[in-house]
């Protein structure tokens, strides 16, 4: 019979910037789980990638003044490097450019059509593109993004709509017939009640940019990246191109994640599968923020936290065991250097470091680095022995529920139980008694026993200290043969076993007054006045504003509108009308015969049924408003 399988996911990251500690965190737990599962047997499939299309992108390429593609090359390069960096075990890495990809986007979305599940209309609405994703006004905070708090973008555009609401009931049944699809639980009730909200049709494609996959039958439409981007988790399991791949892993058994997009994958993700005829994931895990100092982290707020410089300084097991032991998988997670600093000593130099040390130490003093099998077991001996397979039999619990905190404390309790064993039994003492020879290879086999099942243990967590806790032990098989059996066993270090000399696994870090900075400082902080988050443009995007001096002829309030005033302003060639929203500030009197600035490119927008055509600058603070003015420059002059 054939290995189980076993199918993670991370998401598929934006190749919009560099990663931070965030990514690395959510990617760090989809990785420990994989290795927990090859060590338990399982035949196991491990996916990330990058999700490359859409607005956003192509807005941050243009930026740059590059293309897409130069674009997202670059920045899909660091990722790759990031992980390797940071030891990740990824069977695949998919990137939603691959051929492959665009054929099975493509291929689905005519299925979709063709049996009536998508068709044709106009979306006209509000979007918000860093989250790409569609709101009602209704489910707007404060007319801002319900997800990210920023602004959103009205468009009005032709769009292909998927008729998610035909499978509203049939997915309530499934979330609630499968209690464990959603994960944890809270989420799984907040899913629930949107979902009882009403599930509107999603519009499925853009017309208004091209960076995407075409719509096969209609290419002056784009996908729309979600629907993209889902996708990109049967690709990669062989839904087009290997039917034997895509028996043995679909369907996934966790799509893990943080918790802003689990309702993209627990809602748009399955109606997408309903609509195909394929099984649902198994489950969808949606995980808690890594948060800086209290705060999400933000290139705003400038303190954004650079993995690759962390790993530079740490190594990637510290940054690693420090994520999986600090940051219980579901809770929202602090991290910090200090506190980086201080698991590295207490748990790693210290606690694990040391137990190694001085049981190696002591086997290479006392015997000549070789251990035998013990022939008489004291009281003290087997409780040790009991500790450890109950913490050993207990991890598998907990890693089963991803509760690798838990798993992780257990393994540490017996770390300290060891250490503790150290002295209670005295091996120093003993070795002083030619009597108790037998006694003393006892305590010391025990010892290094208790090291070989801890290396096993923190292999998922820690996959480099391992195999080097391993060598030391004089342990001559390839410890990626061990399986979690052979932690739950004890005795299986050979009679006759050698030990090496130790080397230290993990110095102490000495903090000095300056060190390097590893929060990459991208923006200067600002304090007081909120800056909203505007990313850099190009002289040639700012030429694209047309700028104008105009003068004012007329000014009136608007009906039933308190902040409102209609202007009819000179250009020098033309005559028009604009809508303002600064009736507050300025009386209609006051801004007659006023030489203005006004941006008249802006595309027109009705207001309160005047057809407004441009925008008046004005410099506000709080409650502080005045429009900027040109005095006794000519109508129609050029600020640039
Ligand atoms: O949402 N703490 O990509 P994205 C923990 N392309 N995890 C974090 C984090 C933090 N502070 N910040 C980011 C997208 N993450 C889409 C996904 S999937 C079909 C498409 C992790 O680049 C976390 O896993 O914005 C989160 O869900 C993901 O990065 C968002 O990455
Ligand atoms: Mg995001």
């Amino acid at each position: 019979m054939g290995k189980k399988s076993f199918y993670i996911t991370t998401p598929i990251y934006y190749p919009s910037d560099k990663l931070h500690i965030g990514h690395a965190y959510s990617t760090t737990v989809a990785d420990t789980m994989a290795r927990y599962k090859r060590l338990s047997g399982y035949d196991v499939f491990f996916l990330t990638g990058s999700d490359e299309h859409g607005q956003k992108i192509q807005r941050k390429a243009l930026e740059g003044g590059v293309s897409p593609k130069e674009y997202v090359d670059k920045i899909v390069a660091s990722f790759k490097n990031l992980w390797q960096k940071l030891s990740i075990s990824n069977d695949d890495f998919i990137r939603t450019t691959d051929r492959r990809h665009y054929d099975v986007v493509q291929t689905i979305f005519q299925k979709i059509y063709d049996q009536g599940d998508i068709y044709k209309s106009t979306y006209e609405g509000l979007y918000c593109t860093p989250c790409e994703a569609f709101w009602l006004e209704r489910q707007l905070v404060d007319g801002n993004c319900p997800d990210c708090g920023r602004k959103v973008e009205m468009v009005q555009e032709e769009s292909y709509f998927f008729r998610m609401s035909k499978y509203q009931d049939k997915l309530l049944a499934y979330i609630e017939e499968n209690p464990d699809f959603i994960q944890p639980v809270s989420r799984r009730n907040e899913m629930i009640n949107f979902i009882k909200g009403g599930l509107e049709d999603l519009c499925v494609s853009r017309t208004t940019f091209d960076w995407g996959i075409p719509v096969p039958f209609d290419t002056k439409h784009v996908v729309y990246v979600w629907f993209d981007a889902l996708v990109n988790y049967i690709t990669a399991a062989g839904y087009l191109d290997n039917r034997e791949k895509f028996a043995k892993y679909w369907p996934a058994d966790v799509h893990l994640m943080s918790k802003e997009i689990v309702r993209f994958h627990s809602i748009i993700w399955p109606v997408i599968l309903m609509a195909l005829g394929l099984e649902l994931p198994k489950m969808v895990y949606g995980h808690g923020w890594l948060v800086v100092e209290g705060g999400k982290m933000s290139k705003s707020k400038g303190n954004v936290v650079d993995p690759v410089v962390l790993i530079e300084e740490f190594g990637a097991d510290a940054i690693r065991y420090f994520c999986m032991r600090e940051i219980t998988v579901g809770n929202d997670g602090n991290f910090s250097r200090e506190a980086l600093i201080q698991r590295i000593n207490a748990d790693l130099a210290n606690d694990l470091g040391n137990l190694l040390h001085r049981t190696l130490s002591m086997i290479n003093k006392f015997q000549g680095g070789v251990l035998r099998t013990p022939t008489e077991m004291a009281d003290i001996d087997n409780t040790l022995v009991e500790l450890t397979r109950t913490v050993a039999v207990d991890y598998e619990q907990y890693m089963d529920k991803f509760d690798i905190t838990t798993a992780l404390k257990g393994v540490w309790a017996l770390i300290s139980r060891a250490n503790k064993y150290i002295d209670e039994t005295g091996p120093w003492a003993l070795a002083k008694d030619a009597e108790k020879k037998e006694r003393l290879n006892t305590v010391l086999y025990n010892l290094a026993e208790v090291l070989r099942i801890v290396a096993i243990l923190i292999s998922p967590v820690m996959p480099n200290t391992s195999p080097r806790i391993w060598q030391q032990l004089g342990l001559t098989a390839d410890i990626t043969a061990a399986g979690l059996k052979d932690a739950q066993h004890w005795g299986e270090l050979p009679d006759g076993t050698k030990v090496t000399k130790p080397e230290p696994i993990f110095p102490r870090i000495e903090e000095k007054e300056e060190e390097p900075v590893t929060e990459v400082k991208t923006e200067p902080k600002v304090e007081k006045v909120e800056v909203p988050e505007i990313s850099e443009v190009s002289i040639d995007d700012f030429a694209k504003l047309d700028f104008r001096v105009v003068r004012v002829l007329a000014a009136e309030k608007v009906e039933k509108a308190d902040k409102l005033l209609k202007l009819t302003v000179d250009l020098g060639t033309e005559q028009r009308t604009i809508v303002s929203g600064i009736a507050k500030h300025y009386s209609p009197d006051e801004l007659v015969g006023k030489e203005v600035v006004m941006i008249v490119n802006l595309k027109p927008a009705k207001i309160r049924g005047i057809e407004s055509r441009g925008m008046v600058l004005a410099a506000s603070s709080g409650d502080l408003l005045k429009v900027v003015t040109a005095e006794g420059m000519p109508s129609g002059s050029k600020v640039k």
